[in-house]
C-alpha cells in the first residue's frame, strides 16, 4: 500500500486545479450537488426585445407606406425657417425606420449655416451616433484635413443623405433615402450654398439619381435638382474619406477633385 498523501497537500494541489480551471471564489462553506439534487434548471436566455418600438401606425413610413412619410417629411421640413428647427424636426420624426433600428439618435449637421459649399455623405457611423454630428470619426477627420488644406474651414456645411446611423453600418436603402430628402432639400434651401460636394458613392448616386461607379462619377460637374425642381446647384462626387482610408492612394484624385472644386468656388463669375 503507497504511503497516504497529507490532507493539506491534497486539498492544496485540488485548489490549484480549480484556480487553474478558473474557479477563484467560492460561494458556499458546503458544496452543493446540483445535478444529483435535481435542481439545476438551465438560466433562461435574456427575452429579445423587438427592435421596432412603436406600433407601425405610429410611424407613418416606417412599413412599407413610404409615401405618406414622404409627404410628412416635405410638410414638417417646409415648416422650418432655420437649421435649428429642421434639425428639432428631424429628430421628431418618426417616418424614417432607421430610427427604430437601433440609432441612438438623430444625426443632422455641423458647419456654418450660411457655407457657400455642402459636403454630402451617406449616413452616420457608430461615432456620428454616439455624439450626433456628422464625419466626427476618422473619415471625417480625414474629410476636415482635405477641407482645411482647400482652405475650405469655416465654409461648409456638413451633412448626410439619412439621419439616422443604419444598422451595423449597411448601405442605407432608397427608401431610407428617399424619406430623408425632404429635410436635405430643405437644408440645402435654408443654407443656399453656391455648390454641392458629394462624398461617396452611395451619396453622389442618391443625389445625382445616376448609375455610374464613384470612379467613374468623381471629379466631373453635374446639375443637381431638387425633387420639385426649385433648386439647382453645380454638384461634384468625390471619393468618400473613408475609402480613401483604407486606399492612401487613391487620395490624390480626391484632392484632385478638392481643388478643381475649390477654383470653382472661389472664381469670381463662378462659371463652369
Ligand atoms: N460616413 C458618412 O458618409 N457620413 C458620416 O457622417 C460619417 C461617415
Amino acid at each position: 500500500m503507497s504511503p497516504a498523501v497529507p490532507f493539506d497537500r491534497v486539498a492544496e494541489s485540488l485548489l490549484a486545479f480549480w484556480a487553474e480551471a478558473g474557479v477563484d471564489a467560492m460561494l458556499h462553506d458546503t458544496p452543493i450537488d446540483r445535478i444529483e439534487a435535481g435542481k439545476f434548471v438551465p438560466p433562461k436566455p435574456p427575452e429579445k426585445k423587438p427592435l421596432v418600438a412603436p406600433p407601425p401606425q405610429a410611424r407613418p413610413g416606417a412599413g412599407p407606406d413610404v409615401a405618406s412619410a414622404v409627404a410628412e417629411a416635405r410638410r414638417l421640413a417646409a415648416e422650418a425657417q432655420d437649421l435649428e428647427t429642421l434639425k428639432a424636426a428631424i429628430a421628431a420624426f418618426d417616418g424614417c425606420s432607421l430610427k427604430f433600428e437601433g440609432a441612438k439618435q438623430a444625426v443632422f449637421a455641423r458647419g456654418a449655416a450660411d457655407a457657400p459649399l455642402m459636403v454630402i455623405g451617406e449616413g452616420p457611423g457608430a461615432d456620428e451616433d454616439a455624439r450626433g454630428e456628422p464625419f466626427v470619426g476618422r473619415a471625417g477627420q480625414l474629410l476636415d484635413k482635405m477641407l482645411a488644406g482647400a482652405g475650405l474651414s469655416g465654409r461648409v456645411l456638413i451633412t448626410n443623405t439619412v439621419f439616422w446611423r443604419p444598422p451595423g453600418n449597411r448601405a442605407a436603402s432608397a427608401q431610407e433615402q428617399a424619406v430623408c430628402q425632404p429635410f436635405l432639400e430643405r437644408a440645402i434651401e435654408l443654407v443656399s450654398p453656391k455648390m454641392l460636394l458629394l462624398v461617396g458613392a452611395p451619396a453622389a448616386k442618391a443625389m445625382l439619381k445616376r448609375d455610374e461607379g464613384i470612379l467613374s462619377l468623381r471629379g466631373r460637374w453635374f446639375e443637381w435638382r431638387s425633387e420639385a425642381g426649385n433648386l439647382e446647384l453645380p454638384a461634384m462626387p468625390t471619393l468618400h474619406p473613408a475609402f480613401l482610408l483604407r486606399q492612401p492612394a487613391a487620395k490624390k484624385k480626391a484632392w484632385s477633385d478638392l481643388l478643381t472644386l475649390t477654383e470653382r468656388l472661389d472664381r469670381p463669375d463662378r462659371g463652369a
